[in-house]
């Protein structure tokens, strides 16, 4: 059902995601953009979470701690929702729902260090394209609009590593050639150790005019591969060479769509606070093992036991494992297929990075193992939190949880947590 609804609201707190929350009628008001002290005019729009999704139509009195956005898309464009709010308030409202998550499962969240902070630089970015019908207006292409479908054209990203920006800028300038009119498509860039590759994904098949201005977009932005998803398989279009990343020396494919931490300054973070909180303890296992970003860094102090469930991810690892002595690589999936206790019983320790969802059902079986140390890496506090619970319940101490900003001006926080027996 959609509201129309004009309301007057002062917001009262910042959510989990960032969103702002005001009151109104009992009921939870969810305002993107806003900070706290914010007495706002806005329009409630859709329900949402036992309340209303509202949009700030007028500022009446800004509330204390608010900084001046940096970026000129902030307020429409999905990339960033937190642009807005100084840097101590800022600090507090990303700690906010890892504090709360944890005290939820009855951890002291007295664990938690200071935010790790890094300059915001992605190496990995999914943005919209659209050809509009009308010949006379232009393409676009950006992120998506906050709760929105329409993307947000960009004419400049703060957040995004310089070449994969410009990359955008050359995608819309061949909008007209790559996609038919009315269209859209994904295109997912990712800066590897050999340069940018190029995942585009739509419902279409690329027609013959699309593939000469993607040779030609290749050459012009150096890019090192282009493949092009579509309902009727995945294409390559062009491979300039091979496409791979560089973990502790050894090169290991990056199969299209593969997973790569978003910031290479948040990836040097978590690997130095694994290998810190790991330790001299091997063997050791690196569960949800992705390209091994921390398997091969853990690898120069002894054996290692990669696991991953993505077949093509598997197949890299073994590829870049076949000369390292002491490396063994398994697909698996740790969900459906956890490893057993029994099987945890031949390693010392054993680092976790799964998905958004966690890791229930493998750390049900670490909880029960005689492993003694184990580093959880998370991108969402509340499964985090769930399953650090699991593991204290089995007889493991929470040591610290470091957080790190590897996702700059959005609800989003990476963690990396040590607990030991
Ligand atoms: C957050 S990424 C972490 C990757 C790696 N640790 C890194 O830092 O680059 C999660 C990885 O878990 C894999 N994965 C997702 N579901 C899985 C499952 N059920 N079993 C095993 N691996 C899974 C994904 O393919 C992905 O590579």
């Amino acid at each position: 059902m959609t509201y129309k609804q004009v309301v007057e609201l002062r917001v009262q707190r910042i959510g989990i995601d960032g969103d702002g929350i005001a009151q109104w009628c009992g009921d939870p008001v969810y305002l993107p953009f806003s900070a706290v002290g914010d007495h706002v005019r806005a329009v409630l729009t859709v329900r949402r979470g036992g309340g209303y999704q509202g949009r700030v139509i007028e500022m009446l009195a800004a509330g204390e701690g608010r900084a001046r956005p940096p970026c000129r898309h902030f307020g429409r464009c999905g990339g960033c929702a937190l642009q807005h709010l100084a840097p101590d308030v800022y600090q507090s409202a990303k700690l906010d729902g890892l504090r709360k998550a944890l005290v939820r499962v009855r951890v002291d969240p007295g664990v938690i260090q200071p935010l790790r902070r890094v300059k915001p630089a992605r190496r990995r970015a999914r943005l919209g394209l659209m050809r509009p019908r009308d010949p006379r207006q232009p393409g676009k292409v950006g992120f998506r609009e906050h709760f929105r479908h329409e993307i947000v054209d960009l004419k400049q990203c703060l957040v995004l590593e310089e070449p994969l920006f410009a990359l955008g800028e050359a995608l819309r300038s061949r909008i007209a050639q790559l996609l038919s009119p009315g269209s859209t498509a994904e295109a997912s860039l990712t800066r590897t150790d050999a340069g940018i590759d190029l995942l585009l994904t739509s419902a279409e098949k690329p027609g013959l005019g699309a593939l000469e201005a993607l040779a030609a977009l290749g050459a012009e932005c150096d890019l090192a591969r282009i493949v092009w998803l579509s309902p009727f398989g995945e294409m390559p279009i062009i491979e300039r060479r091979p496409v791979y990343m560089i973990r502790s020396g050894a090169r290991v494919p990056f199969p299209p769509g593969a997973f790569l931490q978003a910031s290479e300054s948040a990836e040097a973070i978590l690997i130095e606070e694994v290998i810190g909180g790991i330790g001299l303890r091997r063997p050791a296992l690196d569960l949800y093992a992705g390209l091994g970003s921390f398997g091969f860094a853990l690898a120069d102090a002894g054996p290692m036991h990669l696991v991953e469930g993505d077949e093509r991810s598997a197949l890299a690892l073994t590829t870049a494992a076949r000369h390292l002595a002491g490396v063994t690589v398994e697909q698996r999936d740790l969900a459906r297929d956890p490893l057993p206790s029994e099987a945890l019983a031949s390693y010392a320790a054993a680092v976790f990075d799964p998905p958004r969802a966690g890791a229930a059902s493998q750390v049900e079986a670490l909880a029960q193992s005689s492993i003694e140390a184990v580093v959880a890496v998370s991108c969402n506090p509340a499964t985090f939190a769930r399953d650090a619970a699991k593991l204290i319940a089995g007889g493991f101490r929470l040591d610290r949880v470091i957080p790190i900003d590897q996702f700059v001006w959005t609800q989003h926080l990476e963690i990396v947590a040590l607990f030991y027996r």
